[in-house]
């Protein structure tokens, strides 16, 4: 008896199995398929770990980068350009016959960082992953804030400039187009986040003017969000999010746009603590408390 989560990304699917004591028993990755391929993909990757950990699995999690409604489906996912509409919880449940849960790939990602990592014991936490896109979880009053649709948190396509660089989604201008993994990588004329990083280390002073202009664009979605939510804590996660010489830069840019702290105290800004997993954990926990 296991759980599975699975967190497909743009170009890789992660799967972790997860023992009752929260920890990760093995784990699998493969590249993304394309269209409705993923569901395929998911099916397989999730039976594959649970023999390779030799137990069945007994629910499953899964954690996609868009928009997915209460029931599980897949209405847009911005860098997945096949899937619209894609009813991945009925596909899934049907195709393996055990408790599915299918959600957005921040919100799984906040859940683990809430209930076990940097947000622990917040009411009032955002978990934000930088990698190829924006995700943003919202715990609000103690609980996870979905919304309407489960839609809630597309906060990387807030538009933060008019007519601006065009987005996966259909519009321009979007937060995620700015803050994101690969909007460092245009600032940076084509060298990677990882590699910016790493030169700013070395004191590279082209790579540390181009962080902190990147830094301001993240400051300034994370001061909106601060104005809507009023969290108590941030946690930056994802790919690009987790280095603490961004968060470094990003507090510092945080600190210039936030009014004085007597008229508003500001919020913690943490790095996330379960890695690159935590999307994959979240989706296994959010899949196993569905028959608990
Ligand atoms: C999607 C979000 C997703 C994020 C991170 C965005 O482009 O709209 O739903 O959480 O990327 O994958």
């Amino acid at each position: 008896m296991v759980a599975i989560g699975i967190d497909v990304g743009g170009t890789k699917c992660l799967a972790v199995a997860l023992a009752n004591d929260g920890s990760i028993l093995d784990s699998l990755t493969l590249p993304t398929a394309t269209g409705v391929g993923i569901v395929e993909e998911v099916a397989d990757l999730c039976t594959a770990l649970a023999s390779r950990v030799g137990k069945a699995a007994t629910s499953l999690g899964v954690g996609m980068p868009g928009t997915v409604s209460h029931d599980g489906v897949v209405y847009l996912a911005p860098h997945l350009p096949e899937v619209r509409q894609l009813p991945m919880h009925a596909l899934l449940s049907s195709q393996l016959g055990i408790p599915v849960v299918v959600d957005n790939d921040a919100t799984c990602a906040g859940v683990a960082e809430w209930r076990n990592g940097a947000a622990r014991n917040c009411d009032n936490a955002l978990v934000i992953t930088i990698g190829t896109g924006i995700g943003v979880a919202l715990i609000a009053n103690g609980k996870v804030l979905r919304g309407h649709h489960g839609f809630a948190g597309e906060s990387g396509h807030h538009i933060v400039m008019h007519g601006g660089e065009e987005c996966p989604c259909g519009r321009r201008g979007c937060w995620e187009q700015y803050a994101s993994g690969s909007a460092l990588r245009r600032m940076a004329n084509g060298v990677s986040g990882e590699e910016v990083l790493l030169r700013v280390v070395q004191e590279d002073k082209e790579a540390k003017r181009v962080l902190e202009e990147f830094a301001s664009w993240v400051a300034l979605g994370l001061f909106n969000l601060v104005n809507t939510l009023d969290p108590q804590v941030i946690v930056l996660g994802g790919g690009l999010g987790s280095s603490g010489v961004l968060r470094h830069f990003v507090a510092d840019a945080l600190h210039k746009q936030m009014p004085p702290s007597d008229l508003r105290p500001a919020p913690l800004l943490l790095t996330a603590q379960l890695g690159p997993e935590a999307g994959a954990i979240g989706a296994a926990v959010l899949g196993k408390e569905v028959i608990e």
